[in-house]
């Protein structure tokens, strides 16, 4: 197995077949993975029974809690945009963060890719907290943040009165390597705790635009058969439009998540 940087954030991987039966490194790839957070695998063929059980490399496979899975496989959802002017995930985000335990890893898996646009940007958020201005991050050190589930129940046609809050820390300690990420999501963040909404919408602006700068990110050009799965806990993600009405389909699995600290 070979290991290979790709930019601020990412590697990819080469002399690996993920598909059933063959024999596969992970150790050397959870080592792989915790190093550079979003690990990129071309040219593999799964169908969803393989899929499914390559997340377990990572953790046990979620079922979504919005959006429902596709037949027989609850645990993958299809992301699938065809004839729209924009990509709903179109914003930097970390997977899912309005659950109390977000998933920890997510896995996505092209199997239709349009001859231009669709890319995926990934956002280091690691060098995102080191990087931040030190008077701002001393003054929001030990805060946390509001994050509620409302604008993806509105996509999915739910019922308002089903929204729910969780707080998390601005600045999450990742399990495994200690280090600290910023951990803050525009889509689903309302506002951090504390601070009165007018300096909290400002700060958060200044946390966007910081979390987002081209310093911290690599951009994925999609090839059909390319799998990439990233870390949540210490990176962003943005699924970039740009192909009009061209079809674009990928399965997508999160693993199992944890209480962010
Ligand atoms: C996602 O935001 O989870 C999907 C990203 C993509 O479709 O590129």
């Amino acid at each position: 197995m070979n290991v290979e940087k790709v930019g601020p954030v990412g590697a990819e991987i080469t002399g690996i077949d993920l598909s059933i039966g063959n024999n596969i490194p992970t150790d050397k790839i959870i080592e792989a993975f915790l190093k550079h957070s979003v690990l990129i695998f071309k040219n593999q063929d799964l169908d969803p029974i393989s899929l499914s059980k390559i997340a377990l490399i990572w953790g046990q496979p979620l079922i979504h809690p919005v959006f429902k899975g596709i037949e027989g496989h609850p645990e993958i959802i299809q992301i699938q945009n065809l004839g729209e002017k924009y990509h709903t995930n179109a914003h930097w985000h970390s997977d899912v963060t309005f659950e109390k335990e977000p998933p920890d890893v997510t896995l996505l898996y092209s199997l239709e890719i349009p001859d231009e646009g669709g890319d995926t940007l990934f956002s280091n958020q690691y060098l995102a907290y080191e990087g931040l201005d030190e008077s701002l991050r001393e003054e929001l050190e030990n805060r946390t943040a509001i994050h509620s589930n409302l604008g993806v129940l509105i996509l999915a046609g739910g019922d308002k009165k089903d929204e729910k809050e969780v707080e998390h820390p601005v600045f999450r300690t990742h399990p495994a390597s200690q280090r600290k990420a910023l951990y803050i999501t525009e889509a689903f963040v309302k506002g951090i705790k504390g601070l009165d909404s007018i300096k909290s919408q400002e700060t958060l602006g200044k946390l966007y635009e910081h979390s987002c700068d081209k310093k911290y990110i690599y951009r994925h050009k999609w090839s059909q058969g390319d799998l990439v799965v990233w870390d949540n806990r210490c990176v962003l993600h943005y699924a970039e439009h740009g192909y009009g009405g061209k079809k674009r389909t990928m399965h997508r699995i999160t693993t199992a998540g944890s209480k962010p600290f």
